[in-house]
């Protein structure tokens, strides 16, 4: 089986559901942020801090393409569809999957997260402007689930039956 990328922007469970949708699939998870980490020594907020966006994103191009592209569910951060490059990649590779949540739905269970750096650093007029510019980007998916007011098990289900 390709590999499968779950993409959607900050809040939207990718986390969350890729967790599960590989238990159920019997498949490894790797979270790209979570591997960055990882590699660098350094949290997300710290890199953003220390070293800016821009190397950042460099960071995520590179993960993309060290990770293998069978048997494995990989979790994005809610950035990786900015660069054309990524897009091409995980829609070459795999199967990606846009986890969709509304705004106002977002906004409810982002409040006050202070490990998201792009979250502390835009206000909410900021971070609509980010998701509407974002969206044509993920819809690019092969599959788009809705995950306002649905539950984890229920996404899963629903990616399953997909698949
Ligand atoms: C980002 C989302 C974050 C993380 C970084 C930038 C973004 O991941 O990669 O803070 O540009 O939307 P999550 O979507 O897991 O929060």
């Amino acid at each position: 089986m390709k590999a499968i990328y779950l993409t959607g922007f900050m809040g939207a469970g990718k986390t969350t559901v890729g967790k599960r949708l590989g238990e159920v699939l019997q498949l490894p998870v790797i979270d790209t942020d979570a591997y960055i980490e990882q590699q660098v020594g350094k949290t997300i907020a710290d890199i953003f801090a220390e070293e800016g966006e821009g190397v950042f994103r460099a960071y995520e191009r590179e993960v993309l393409k060290k990770l293998p592209t069978e048997h494995i569910v990989i979790t994005t951060g809610g950035g990786i569809v900015i660069q054309e490059e990524n897009r091409r990649f995980m829609s070459n590779h795999g199967i990606v999957i846009y986890l969709h949540c509304e705004l106002h739905e977002l906004f409810r269970r982002l409040a006050d997260d202070a490990t998201r750096p792009l979250l502390m650093e835009n206000k909410q007029s900021q971070m609509k402007q980010l998701f509407e510019q974002r969206l044509p980007w993920y819809r690019q998916a092969h599959i788009t689930i809705d995950t306002t007011n649905r539950t984890v098990d229920d996404i899963v289900e629903t990616i399953v039956s997909l698949l």
